[in-house]
């Protein structure tokens, strides 16, 4: 482990999340003050876990979709035994991936909860509290270790936990596809891990241990928070990716009024994966490094113009987001009011309803065409 100026781990959960709602900037210094310390990362790597933590412990995954199925499987390849290991799953064809797998299912909640030491919350999001509040939190054992794979809901205090139990965050920062292919080849991932609530006073070695079983510290499983994870997740979701999909809009209606062909343009923005490729190489090489790939005149044009813009609005609107739409609570109390509709089928569910209005970008009416046109060469 490289220990790194960082603020631990039990520092960085313990203020009370709900006062912070009342005072918003209170709750983004917090998160900032931390950010300008952070000059060394704290990563935790196979060597700082022991799997001994886990024998004898019963280990329940909630779920086996994308990041279960990865996450069980790769447990048991780090030898947990089968028996150890039980998925708790309605009945669905999850379950029966999970059966056909040669994994314990149990289809009772409640039963699965009593006989938890662990548990790995590894369902959508947006149904975690209804089914862990109502199904798994009244039975489970009050010194039992609980894993979640995302920090919304805990950041959020969406989740009921008693006071002796660990929470922990198991973050794998890859689908769940990738989890499982790189576990088999035998290389790690990125993932980012933290202990939220110490209820058992060894929430960390439990955490350092379910990380390596799952193959997380193999390449270093990053030192972080649930404030810290979520925070970027829904800074990425709700500002940086809206500003990019708003940049390509209005860069295709300019070129597009300017005479470019559907063809055309779908190819040179996106149909082509050159930006796939591109920030490929930025992973490879570094974010601004990739540009000596490009041509000289691409080169010039991409850090001249860039330099010259100098992003204050920009900026403030982003802090604006940050601050008064994610740290606020804002988001996390207008999603909460939609959540249930997102089930439900045609105009009502309100995703539907956000498709319907983006089908009336231009890009997408295009795109449609040239995919139309396309037709069986693609
Ligand atoms: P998923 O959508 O693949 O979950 C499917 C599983 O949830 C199935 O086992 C299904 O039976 C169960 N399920 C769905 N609705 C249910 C309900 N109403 N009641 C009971 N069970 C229900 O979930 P995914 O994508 O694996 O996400 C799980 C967690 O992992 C989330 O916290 C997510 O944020 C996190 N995560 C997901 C990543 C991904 O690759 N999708 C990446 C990193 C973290």
């Amino acid at each position: 482990m490289i220990k790194g100026n960082r603020y631990s781990t039990s520092v960085l959960s313990s203020p009370d999340l709900n006062s912070l709602w009342d005072k918003p900037r209170c709750a983004c210094l917090i998160v900032l003050e931390r950010y300008e310390d952070l000059e060394i990362c704290c990563s935790y790597y196979d060597s700082d876990a022991d799997l001994g933590v886990l024998s004898n412990k019963k280990i329940v995954f909630l779920g086996f979709g994308n990041q279960g199925s990865a996450q069980a499987q790769n447990l048991r390849d780090s030898g947990i035994p089968n028996d150890q290991i039980l998925i708790a799953n309605r009945v669905d064809s999850y379950a029966e991936t999970a059966k056909s797998k040669g994994f314990h299912v149990e289809h009772d909640f409640a039963k699965a909860a009593k006989v938890a030491d662990v548990l790995f919350i590894l369902i959508p999001d947006q149904v975690q509290p209804r089914v862990f509040n109502e199904q798994f939190s009244p039975k489970l054992k009050s010194n039992a270790t609980i894993v979640v794979a995302s920090g919304y809901n805990v950041f959020f205090n969406l989740l009921r936990f008693q006071p002796g139990q660990d929470v922990v965050m198991v973050a794998p920062r890859m689908i769940g596809s990738s989890v499982r292919s790189l576990h088999e080849k035998g290389r790690g991932f990125p993932c980012f891990v933290s202990v939220e609530q110490n209820g058992t006073g060894k929430g960390l070695d439990a955490a350092l241990a379910l990380s390596r079983a799952i193959g997380a510290t193999k390449q270093g499983a990053i030192a972080s928070s649930v404030r810290e994870e979520t925070v970027m997740d829904l800074f990425a979701e709700q500002a940086l990716w809206p500003n990019i999909i708003m940049m390509f809009r209005e860069a295709f209606n300019v070129l597009k009024d300017a005479g470019c062909s559907d063809e055309a343009l779908c190819y040179e923005m996106w149909m082509s994966k050159e930006p796939a490729e591109i920030f490929e190489r930025a992973a490879d090489d570094g974010f601004v490094a990739q540009l000596k790939h490009h041509s000289t005149v691409s080169q010039y044009g991409q850090l001249s113009g860039s330099l010259k813009l100098e992003g204050g609005a920009m900026r403030e609107h982003f802090k604006d987001i940050l601050y008064n739409q994610i740290l606020s609570g804002k988001f996390c109390e207008a999603f909460s009011q939609i959540e249930d509709d997102l089930d439900e089928e045609g105009d009502t569910n309100p995703l539907n309803e956000l498709y319907k209005r983006s089908e009336e970008m231009e890009l997408v009416k295009a795109e449609k065409r040239v995919r139309a046109r396309l037709a069986g060469l693609l």
